[in-house]
């Protein structure tokens, strides 16, 4: 082979080359030590000696720009193997970063704290009672005597026969008066127990107790502040009314109706006014002291303010519904 097809050949093969593996093979067949360049230079001693020193000449010439045009390849590859392995390396600062769920609380706990912000913002305290009631608290106290069918075994959950889960949060009104001297102005919040379960009934649920006592209040008290509830809880043209009713711990009783547009009349409550029987079971002189009470369901105010239409849902631990309050 001559020199000017070793050089074609060398400049064809470096041309192609585009990895590592390749450029190492070209190292091997044109600079190597059985490469092809060398074999070119022994040639030499084949030549007749006067031809020898510009053949040398000729074949280190060569052999030099072969070198050359090698270790340019060489960085040329190295650059893009670099670039290559920065661009795996490479982050999108622009993705969004790993975000840890946080939870909030349950939408019946959300409702149940916005009713006692209202409340209180209107100059209720806010207290709680047991959950486990003597039938006293729960039933005698608050003018529900043995006969009355809320006594009956069937709605309630008994722990002895005179120990039993609240049915209501109405024995906290009991307490509260036992504890404290009027003026009264209190909100209960909290879990009451019934033997129930389908759409609409959960054997837990929970409750917000009311009880305002005073000198001279009459029910023009009760509707308003329960007016100004309705309206700062659905919006501030929520109307609402009374139903006359009946409960053993209030005299006269109403049913709270509230009015929502696309729904109509809808019960949210029952109140009253203190029946004097309470008074007089705590003590209180019913000549002197008046007052309103009321109790409401907060799962049904949750479902009225969402639209939701099967209170065990709120039971169902589903967080697809949950995350969506
Ligand atoms: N305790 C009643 C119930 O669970 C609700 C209730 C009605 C509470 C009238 C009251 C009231 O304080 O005055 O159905």
């Amino acid at each position: 082979m001559d020199v000017e097809t070793v050089e074609k050949e060398a400049i064809e093969k470096l041309e192609k080359v585009s990895n590592a593996q390749e450029l190492e093979q070209f190292r091997v067949e044109f600079l190597g030590k059985k490469g092809k360049i060398t074999s070119l230079m022994k040639n030499l001693k084949n030549l007749p000696p006067e031809e020898r020193p510009a053949y040398g000449k000729r074949v280190n010439e060569l052999r030099e720009k072969v070198e050359r045009l090698f270790s340019e390849k060489k960085k040329q590859i190295e650059e893009l193997l670099e670039r290559e392995r920065m661009e795996k390396m490479r982050v999108d600062v622009t993705l969004p970063g790993a975000r840890r769920k946080v939870g909030h609380s349950h939408p019946v706990l959300k409702v149940m704290e916005e009713i006692e912000r209202i409340f209180v913002s209107m100059g209720f305290d806010v207290v709680e009672g047991p959950e486990i009631e003597t039938t006293w608290h729960n039933f005698d106290a608050l003018n529900t005597p043995e006969w009355h069918p809320a006594r009956d075994e069937h709605d309630s959950f008994y722990i002895t026969d005179e120990l039993l889960l609240r049915t209501h949060t109405s024995p906290v009104q009991i307490r509260t008066m036992l504890e404290r001297k009027p003026p009264i102005a209190i909100i209960s919040p909290g879990k009451v127990y019934r033997r129930d379960y389908d759409a609409t009934h959960l054997p837990m649920f929970h409750q917000v107790e009311g009880l305002h006592v005073d000198r001279d209040l009459s029910v023009a008290h009760l509707k308003f502040t329960l007016e100004e509830f309705a309206r700062r809880m659905f919006g501030k043209n929520a109307r609402i009314r009374l139903r006359p009713s009946y409960f053993p711990f209030t005299e006269p009783s109403f049913e709270v109706d509230v009015y929502l547009s696309g729904y109509g009349w809808l019960e949210i409550l029952g109140a009253g006014m203190v029946d004097p029987n309470v008074f007089l079971n705590v003590g209180y002189d019913p000549e002197e002291w008046t007052g309103y009470a009321f109790g409401m369901g907060v799962e049904r105010i949750s479902m009225l303010k969402y639209g939701i239409t099967d209170i065990r849902e709120f039971v169902r631990n589903d967080v697809r519904f949950l995350s969506s309050y």
